[in-house]
């Protein structure tokens, strides 16, 4: 498939230097986020600029239309694979309505920390490429991961000197929301605790090198985080942005679609940067080639998978844990637990993620 309809389009240039994908430009006012300076900035005529996208953004255009134009697909993650967020809007509403905050408040910090995580993603290892890959990378979002690309994302997420990024963004929409509520103390805790037992320690594809296998597993992780993180935005978005139970329903949701606006880059080159590899080849460690697809597809399936198994019940055990005593603050738990479990939805996992190995007709297993 090729991207040209009308003749060929101009793609736009290929290559950028580090500070180039960094660079944020001028902002005719800065973003504040309670207090604190955060990244981003307003055009003059109001609306918001993501950081670090004056070359960053058009950068991933042209590397996608380079992709296509060679005929090659951009991957797409199904967002029926999306497990719902729970509590959902409807049942979260109800928890705040009756003055059962905790619940809502935990959920709230456990986003800014996954938020702050992302600062890790500046420490994932890039190997030499060109080595490792057959065909050509010059020119690709591949070539550009340790130009900036995955240092501009941490930037973006754990905040960079003295500006805040996301983790400050949405714990100022939590503060604004719901006026400055006390944390509990174990909500970090209790997230280490959960992720601890979940390591795989098997390599799924020990013939290619090990530095580019944790690389991409990585990159498929973080992927599929950032396009599940849109249910989690949305349910954010509607619920801080309610007057009936948001003390600050304007000044959270604008924060909430800031930080939504900022994921877009994130999730583009990331699914940029895995469709290059997945249109080329590999080489093994004994000489040999793997074809890229085959290593992103089983990536991707085996991410798929366990996240579409275990995150809907994760959350639901982990609110569930202290429903019930968080409840107590209402003037009737008993009637308010029977009415939150009446609006409960059920899901279940779609039977495939789209990534399965080619002849694997027994995926649904
Ligand atoms: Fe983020
Ligand atoms: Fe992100």
């Amino acid at each position: 498939m090729s991207a040209s309809i009308v003749g060929e389009p101009a793609i736009g240039r290929l290559v950028y230097t580090r500070d180039e994908v960094l660079e944020s430009g001028a902002y005719e006012a800065p973003l504040f986020a309670a207090g604190v300076r955060c990244h981003g900035g307003f055009e003059a005529d109001g609306r918001y600029r993501s950081p670090r996208t004056i070359h960053r953004a058009p950068a991933v255009q042209a590397w996608q239309a380079q992709l296509l134009r060679e005929g090659n697909a951009l991957l797409e993650i199904p967002r029926a694979l999306m497990p719902p967020q729970y509590p959902s809007v409807e049942q979260s509403t109800l928890l705040l309505e009756n003055g059962v905050r905790d619940p809502i408040v935990r959920t709230l910090t456990i986003i800014s920390i996954v938020e702050g995580f992302g600062a890790l993603i500046r420490d994932v290892k890039v190997p030499e490429l060109s080595a490792l890959v057959v065909e050509p990378i010059e020119g690709t979002a591949l070539a550009h991961l340790a130009g900036g690309l995955f240092e501009a994302h941490a930037r973006d997420e754990s905040g960079w000197k003295d500006e805040g990024g996301h983790k400050q963004m949405w714990e100022a929409a939590r503060d604004l929301a719901l006026d400055k509520p006390k944390i509990p103390g174990d909500v970090l805790m209790r997230l280490m605790g959960r992720n601890a037992g979940r390591r795989r320690s098997e390599r799924p594809f020990p013939q290619i090198d090990e530095t580019l296998e944790r690389m991409l597993a990585m990159m498929a992780q973080v992927l599929v985080v950032e396009i599940f993180a849109e249910g989690t935005f949305d349910w954010g978005y509607r619920l801080l942005s309610n007057p009936r139970v948001s003390a600050a329903p304007e000044a959270a949701g604008a924060m909430i679609d800031h930080i939504r606006t900022d994921e877009t880059p994130h999730v583009e080159y990331l699914r940029t940067a895995l469709s290059e590899v997945r249109a080329r080849t590999l080489r093994t460690v004994d000489g040999r080639t793997i074809a890229g697809r085959r290593v992103v597809d089983g990536l991707l399936h085996g991410i798929l998978r366990d996240t579409t198994r275990n995150r809907r019940s994760d959350q639901r055990d982990d609110v569930r844990e202290n429903l019930a005593a968080a409840m107590q603050v209402a003037k009737n738990p008993a009637a308010l637990l029977e009415a939150f479990d009446a609006l409960e939805v059920g899901w279940a996992a779609p039977g495939r993620t789209g990534f399965e190995p080619e002849g694997d007709v027994t995926a649904a297993s």
